[in-house]
């Protein structure tokens, strides 16, 4: 057998974590969300949600979940470590958006937590959060290469109460459109 590094592999989180002040996380994230423009740009999330003690308990979960599997995953590199948050939490509840393709340069670990998906579907991919392979994009991809990254890109629509916690250089983006707001809490972490 031959000896080889697995250099590649980007992992993905993706789970369903309920709390019992739900309804409370949801009007919090709903007070403090970010707007969507007539040309699509969003806006900051208003104020500081970080602070609002009706999401302490998501946060707390979240700071557990994020350092926790992080650490395991370096395992053999260094001691658990506790995961810092970058700026803020953010919140977005919008009935029409697409947030563009990005990634969030100089942080680390990113989370998407979605509080209530509207009229999120599956099947048609309404509300669908798109992540971008990270390696070099265009390629030729014959079996010999097809299952590195497995595919060029995964889309994810979200239920209530699922996560997705990817490495901060995948690109992504998201779109929805509904009569009832999408609603979603997200946040950066690094490692100090
Ligand atoms: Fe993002």
């Amino acid at each position: 057998m031959i000896k080889f590094n697995l250099n590649w592999p980007t992992p993905v989180v993706k789970d369903n974590k309920l709390f019992d002040n739900h309804s409370e996380i949801l009007s919090a994230a709903i007070e403090y969300s970010g707007q969507t423009n007539d040309d699509q740009a969003l806006q900051k999330t208003k104020g500081k949600l970080y602070h609002d003690p009706r999401i302490i308990s998501l946060k707390t979960w979240m700071f557990d979940l994020v350092g926790e599997f992080v650490s395991n995953l370096n395992q053999n590199f260094w001691e658990k470590q506790s995961a810092t948050i970058m700026d803020d939490i953010w919140s977005w509840s919008s009935k029409n958006y697409h947030n563009s393709l990005h990634n969030h340069p100089n942080c680390s670990w990113s989370i998407i937590y979605c509080v209530e998906p509207g009229e999120s579907n599956q099947e048609t991919g309404n509300g669908k959060t798109i992540l971008y392979s990270p390696l070099p994009w265009g390629h030729h991809a014959d079996p010999g290469l097809a299952y590195m990254e497995r595919t060029f890109l995964e889309w994810h629509v979200l239920n209530k109460g699922d996560y997705i916690l990817f490495p901060s250089y995948i690109k992504h983006e998201a779109m929805y459109g509904g009569n009832t707001p999408r609603t979603v809490i997200a946040a950066n972490f690094s490692f100090r």
